[in-house]
């Protein structure tokens, strides 16, 4: 949701923006652009379009110097278009800012603005408006000043000033002409970490950027500024306290976010999960006590003991993660659980009671809707802990408590092994409440084995790539796609149908099988096929009615089953998926991976741009 990279140093700062801007493309890439200041002149180059548009834009017109800013765009305020594109400029031209976020009152101050006299504005963006009220201010302060120290001190007193007046979110980062060698950033809402070099600094959305030049990192909280110098860096607070920032190590390295020998990074994560999920429960489980030992959740034996309800809040795909454990942790633990959508939660008046434990889930652990949530649930006095996978995120770092995924960084948009490993964590979670209550040790143990089982019946499941891959080319016409199970893999279905509209465009519903005959069979037809999530399990013959329902219609079917269930479907399902057998707490780890092949494989079949859908962003900072 637009990434943000800023550089002062002593080498050219163009190659380490780019560099830095495709590893955040991830986060937007509607359109991009750099503004460097060599020698008190400020110079830019941006368009619409991929940072790859950028970089032959700037391989034309090269750019000298050794600080400046960069942006890669994720639209909110104003189209798409070159004039919209970051970074936006004071009314003197001489300041350079880059945005992630909305300014929510950006009408009332450019009202006031050109009140003032200043209609110097060129974009429809609200980040243009903060860049003039910081110019203006800067200038009114320094219209005299010639000596350095003084303008970078007036500088950073604008910034703090024009920030006072700000409504919204925001992390940014800037430039001045005049202000040599020296660059700011602050944030509120949207993230933003300072990368700490050997004579040169950096200002980043995401450690991702700048990981290939620096693996120490401080993480700003919201309503820090910072001043950066090639050589020194000073944190204080929108209100002027300086606070206490501790340089951490990034825990991956440059080479961990390479695609190496895969096309995409997609495909790429989807065969890191055996690691992954193996990843997610190392040194969480406990033989001898049958259970889980989760000791971020910060909770003693009798907090653990006095959960009376669990809501699960989250969006998109980590939704559909909670709605997995919401079916896991009744089930383990026999505590009424409910999901929400984050979003929702925040702002409709959700009864609680005083027993209930909050927990939000994310892989980025900067969804702006989430970290709402959090926030409100927080603020209602409920413990509120994370299940994130970015290490030192907002989410993280605001909760109560909480389980990292240890997933490594997920790049593509669309959310493959984050999915399995926030069902893992789930699965702990309902094992350690369960062990804490009712579930007995021989109940525990098999939960135990089964989750040892997942990372050796994944590979066995990613090895069904190329029979995915040729069904993705047989159906590749298809009209749409319905996805359909029940109980555990009714999320499943869900969270199918919402890989396959990510990254294939294609029209793409997951529903209950049982929801078939209240009016979705209406949708059946040969040209639109459906997806049974149908495991040999205690539901498989309901699901079986449900198949020959769409069967007698005529509707091709395309089955994910296991065990007997292959025997069942060999006349009926026109398209069979056979999975490795496991109990069925845990079979939706293994019942999600082809079906994130298959959209994978059907993407890739039409063409599309896997890890860059149109219109997504993989980190969304806004509401
Ligand atoms: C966006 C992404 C989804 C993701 C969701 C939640 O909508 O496009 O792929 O599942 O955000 O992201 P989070 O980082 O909170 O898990």
């Amino acid at each position: 949701m637009c990434g943000i990279v800023g550089y002062v140093g002593r080498a050219e700062a163009a190659p380490i923006l780019l560099d830095g801007l495709r590893r955040l493309e991830y986060r937007g890439y509607d359109s991009a652009g750099v503004a460097i200041v060599d020698r008190g002149h400020l110079a830019t180059r941006k368009c619409s379009g991929r940072i790859a548009a950028l970089a032959t834009l700037v391989a034309k017109r090269p750019l000298s110097g050794s600080f400046g800013v960069s942006h890669t765009r994720w639209a909110t305020h104003g189209k798409v278009t070159d004039e919209n594109a970051h970074p936006h400029f004071d009314a003197s031209g001489k300041l350079a800012l880059v945005h992630n976020g909305v300014i929510e009152n950006y009408q009332a101050l450019r009202d006031d603005l050109v009140r003032g006299g200043d209609t110097n504005f060129r974009s429809e963006t609200d980040t243009e408006v903060l860049a003039h009220l910081i110019g203006k201010l800067y200038d009114e302060s320094c219209a005299s000043t010639v000596d350095v120290h003084q303008k970078k001190a007036r500088l950073f007193a604008a910034v703090r000033a024009a920030l006072q007046q700000v409504i919204g979110t925001y992390g940014i980062a800037l430039v001045h002409a005049d202000v040599p060698d020296f660059m700011i950033g602050a944030r509120r809402g949207s993230p933003l970490v300072l990368g700490v070099g050997k004579d040169e600094n950096f200002l980043a959305s995401d450690v991702s950027a700048i990981v290939a030049y620096t693996r120490d990192a401080v993480y700003l909280n919201d309503f820090d500024i910072v001043a950066v110098e090639r050589d020194k860096f000073e944190i204080s607070s929108l209100a002027g306290e300086s606070g206490d920032h501790q340089v951490s190590k990034v825990e991956f390295t440059a080479e961990d976010i390479k695609k190496g020998v895969y096309p995409h990074y997609m495909l790429k994560e989807i065969f890191e999960q055996p690691d992954s999920v193996r990843d997610a429960m190392r040194g969480r489980l406990s033989l001898e006590e049958c259970t889980a030992k989760l000791g971020g959740l910060n909770m003693t034996p009798a907090q653990l003991r006095d959960v009376g309800r669990i809501v699960l809040m989250g969006c998109g795909t980590a939704l559909h993660a909670g709605r997995v454990g919401e079916y896991l942790i009744e089930r383990l633990a026999n505590i009424p659980t409910e999901v929400e959508f984050a979003h929702e939660f925040r702002h409709r008046n959700t009864p609680m009671t005083p027993e209930t434990l909050v927990f939000a889930i994310s892989q980025s652990g900067e969804t702006a809707d989430t970290l709402g949530a959090l926030r409100e649930s927080r603020r209602k006095g409920f413990r509120t802990l994370g299940i994130c996978n970015n290490v030192a995120s907002t989410i993280a770092r605001e909760s109560d408590g909480g389980v990292y995924m240890h997933a490594g960084p997920e790049i593509g948009v669309a959310a493959t092994k984050s999915f399995s490993s926030q069902v893992v964590i789930l699965t702990l979670i309902g094992l350690l409440f369960g062990r804490m209550r009712n579930l007995s040790t021989a109940e525990g143990s098999r939960v135990i084995e089964a989750l040892e089982a997942l990372p050796e019946q994944i590979e066995i499941v990613l090895k069904l790539s190329d029979q995915i891959k040729a069904i993705a080319k047989k159906y590749a016409d298809v009209n749409g796609l319905l996805f359909f199970g029940r109980q555990f893999n009714f999320p499943i279905a869900l969270e199918g149908a919402l890989k396959m509209k990510e990254i294939t465009y294609l029209f793409a519903e997951g529903h209950p099988s049982a929801e078939l005959k209240h009016g979705i069979i209406a949708l059946v037809r040969p040209d639109l096929p459906s997806i049974f999530i149908a495991p040999d399990d205690a539901v498989f013959s309901k699901n079986l009615n449900n198949i020959e329902q769409v069967k007698a219609r005529k509707g091709p079917i395309i089955a994910l089953t296991s065990g007997n269930g292959v025997n069942q479907l060999k006349n009926i399902a026109n398209e069979i998926i056979s999975l490795p057998a496991a109990p069925d707490c845990v079979m939706p780890i293994l019942t999600v991976i082809p079906l994130q092949l298959l959209a994978y494989h059907l993407a890739v079949e039409l063409g599309r741009d896997v890890d860059k859908p149109r219109n997504l962003a993989k980190s969304v900072t806004v509401e």
